[in-house]
């Protein structure tokens, strides 16, 4: 091992979870080995005057190269989704490996992750959504996938094709506990969803404008009380997904009370659109579909005071990249198909931090340690990725962006550099934006392009 520095980041504001100082930062190796007041000279000198240097992004939640429960391949594989993380900061990301009914779980992860190492750019690891937990999948390949580092299963409470029932939730949440792996829901209540969807197109409603109808706020605090509920009695933690608003906040809080070890996260999109942005007629709006579906304004301050009390500690995009003008996206049934034919989800791997920043910082909702936290520490602690990713130490991987916090910038789709045909956030004026972002100490965004090689990202065993 050589012992100079291959990469030295001075002049900077260092932030953390914890604090922001002034200090230099020497890299060998990938790995962050000085810091302080002047490291040595390194092979490469980069200049962070005047700018603050964040711990690279952790996005806990992503659909890359996935098959989702509609039989649609989500838009960005791993190299598209690497640039368009690595634009927005972001240097590590948790995909789903996607089971579907009739498949061999540890077939379909061997799959997922050859896909990954070929393209991948920045680091990554993957949740296991488990569709079909037959006494195979439970007791013989759930035990020996989490034993080599798949330490997160995805359990669907609503979607025909991936749901599971109630005793499915009991019996993977019992593999999880007995072999150490964490649950995470996405919590609606199926067949309420399903009971309203048909009274709304029996009614002749069934554009896109009636999707948040569809699936209103008790459907998932219903399932979310539940999910917390077999937690319980199974004696497992478990981490809800993309929480939309307040009754789902409360059966949170009221869990954690009763003493269960429930984490939650949320997502820009609810706390950048609500019901009213879908109250539009047209197919357009299929763009502004997702579930759980956006709230209003009284959501979005709640979900904003949750982030900051820890009620929420992690935030992630859940970019579910579906192309708006294509019959392999938001178009696969028509632009005439009822709303609950189009598929849910919206992309959102390059703004979530800048989001967090502009929104959550310099709307003076969070302290910018506090973003540090729910954008990278907390994710990296919960699913066992810390100190290794996450923050600014010794010993951490040197996954770094270089951030200009006062540049503003107007949203364009060009700015994403994914593979959609639209963002959602178009137009919109956000302050703060990384002008670098390193990877092990490598530049994998740089001056508004991503670099890097497709594979040189490594799996994070867990
Ligand atoms: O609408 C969403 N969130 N689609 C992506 C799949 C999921 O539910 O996480
Ligand atoms: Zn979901
Ligand atoms: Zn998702």
């Amino acid at each position: 091992m050589s012992t100079s520095l291959d990469v030295a980041i001075r002049g900077g504001t260092l932030v953390t979870a914890d604090r922001q100082w002034r200090a230099d930062i020497g890299i060998r190796d990938g790995v962050i080995v000085s810091l302080g007041d002047h490291v040595a000279p390194a092979a490469r000198e980069l200049d962070a005057t005047g700018r603050h240097v964040l711990p690279g992004g952790v996005d806990a939640h992503t659909h890359i190269d996935q098959v989702s429960s509609t039989g649609l391949h989500t838009a960005d594989d791993f190299t598209s989704a690497s640039r368009s993380a690595a634009a927005g900061g972001t240097t590590t990301v948790l995909a789903h490996v996607a089971q579907h009914r009739g498949q061999s779980l540890r077939t379909v992860t061997a799959e997922y992750a050859a896909r990954a190492a070929r393209d991948v750019i920045i680091d990554y690891a993957f949740h296991l959504i488990v569709s079909d937990p037959t006494p195979t999948v439970l007791e013989e390949e759930l035990p020996a996938l989490i034993a080599q580092g798949h330490r997160s299963l995805k359990l669907f409470m609503t979607y025909e094709k991936i749901r599971l029932t109630d005793a499915q939730l009991l019996a993977v949440m019992d593999v999880a506990r007995t072999h150490g792996a964490l649950p995470i829901v996405h919590a609606e209540h199926h067949e309420a969803i399903q009971w309203l969807t048909q009274r709304l197109l029996a009614d002749g409603r069934t554009s896109p404008r009636w999707h948040a109808a569809a699936r209103p706020e008790p459907v998932e605090r219903e399932a979310v009380h539940r999910a917390c509920m077999l937690a319980e009695l199974v004696g497992v933690p478990l981490m809800v997904f993309h929480v939309s608003g307040m009754q789902a906040l409360d059966e949170i809080r009221r869990a954690r009370a009763r003493g269960v070890t429930v984490y939650a996260e949320t997502c820009p999109q609810y706390l950048a659109f609500t019901a009213e942005d879908l109250a539009h007629d047209g197919f357009e709006i299929a763009k502004l579909m997702f579930s759980p579906a956006p709230r209003d304004a009284s959501a979005q301050t709640a979900l904003w005071s949750a982030l900051a009390d820890g009620t929420l500690d992690v935030f992630s995009s859940d970019h579910a990249p579906y192309r708006f003008a294509d019959v392999a996206g938001k178009q696969a049934f028509g632009t005439d198909a009822p709303f609950h034919r189009i598929p849910n989800g919206v992309p959102g791997l390059a703004v979530r931090l800048p989001f967090l920043i502009s929104e959550g910082v310099h709307g003076g909702r969070l302290t910018l340690e506090r973003a540090v936290a729910v954008g990278c520490e907390a994710p990296a602690r919960r699913y066992g990725l810390f100190p290794q990713k996450g923050t600014i130490a010794l010993g951490s991987d040197a996954d770094l962006a270089i951030w200009d916090l006062d540049r503003e910038v107007v949203c364009t789709h060009a700015l994403m550099h994914d593979r959609m045909d639209y963002t959602p956030y178009e137009g919109r004026v956000l302050r703060g934006w990384p002008s670098m972002t390193l990877s092990r100490g490598e530049v994998v965004y740089a001056d508004g392009t991503p670099q890097g090689v497709p594979g040189r990202g490594r799996w994070l065993r867990r």
